[in-house]
């Protein structure tokens, strides 16, 4: 092909910075492909290039996706880069009673837990298709329950993970499209969102499990998945409690 054809090694990770990024950074790193990096802090940045094996291959945007110009800014850089796989990993969630959390804060999880995804699949999609690319969106077992306390985060992300389960019966046999939805892990999350940390949580795992079978998942071409067994005992319970009691029980252990 002329021009500029889809780099079939390329693949943003956006939110690279942080705990599951980082490691998807290392891991798809360790797979043969150059990366386009995303992240909002220059020096987690540096921090991020310093760890990887290949810096000079490795290409890094900051940018707020909050924020439609900062969106907007990762799109044109992804787009000159022609892109073959996006991992859309980039996302947060505030802790505490509705009222008390400002409603910019309420706008900008949805923004950047599944507007921003959204946006990014449907402007890079040529490139991936035409790579017979993949994408990752990192949802999460908050989006299966109503999450009284995490209200919004668990409505973006039950929207996240309908959006990319349509997305990958849509693009199956063209695009590889994988949903995770892990439960707790170690990464910056918690102290992120506000909320304490707790320690002994029984269904906590390792962020190298979950970023584990995301790629596990990728080279079965695609699919939904809960990584670990604590993750899919978790996901057991949320199946088997009827909805008022998993609320009831979710409002006792969120409860500000
Ligand atoms: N850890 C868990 O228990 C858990 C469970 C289920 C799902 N998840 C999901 O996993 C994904 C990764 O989170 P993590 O657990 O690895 O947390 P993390 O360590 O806090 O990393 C989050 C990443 O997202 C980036 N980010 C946050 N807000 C952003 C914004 N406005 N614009 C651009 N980038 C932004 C952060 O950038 P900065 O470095 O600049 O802050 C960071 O790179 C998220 O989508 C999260 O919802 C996490």
């Amino acid at each position: 092909m002329v021009g500029n054809p889809a780099n079939p090694n390329r693949a943003l990770v956006t939110g690279a910075t942080g705990g599951f990024g980082r490691l998807f950074a290392r891991m798809l790193e360790e797979r043969g492909h150059r990366l386009l990096l995303h992240g909002r802090d220059q020096a987690r940045m540096d921090a991020l290039l310093a760890e990887l094996a290949r810096p000079a291959d490795h290409a890094a945007v900051l940018a707020d996706l909050a924020d439609e110009a900062g969106v907007a800014a990762l799109i044109r850089a992804s787009r000159e880069h022609r892109v073959a796989g996006l991992v859309n990993n980039a996302g947060f969630g505030l802790w505490g009673r509705f009222p008390d959390v400002p409603a910019e804060g309420h706008a900008d999880v949805l923004r950047v837990d599944l507007l921003a995804p959204v946006q990014l699949a449907h402007a890079l999609l040529p490139s991936i298709r035409e790579a017979r690319g993949f994408i990752i969106n990192v949802s999460s077992l908050a989006g299966v329950t109503p999450l009284p306390h995490l209200s919004t985060y668990a409505a973006a992300k039950a929207g996240l993970t309908f959006w990319s389960e349509a997305l990958r019966v849509e693009l199956a046999g063209a695009v590889r499209v994988v949903t995770l939805a892990p439960g707790p892990s170690p990464t910056g999350f918690r102290a992120v969102s506000g909320m304490p940390e707790r320690t002994g949580d029984f269904f906590r795992q390792p962020a190298e499990t979950v970023v584990r079978a995301a790629l596990a998942a990728l080279d079965r071409g695609g699919g939904m998945v809960v990584p670990g067994w604590r993750h899919r005992l978790l996901r057991l319970l949320q199946a088997v409690t009827p909805t008022p009691l998993a609320l009831r029980l979710m409002e006792r252990a969120l409860r500000p």
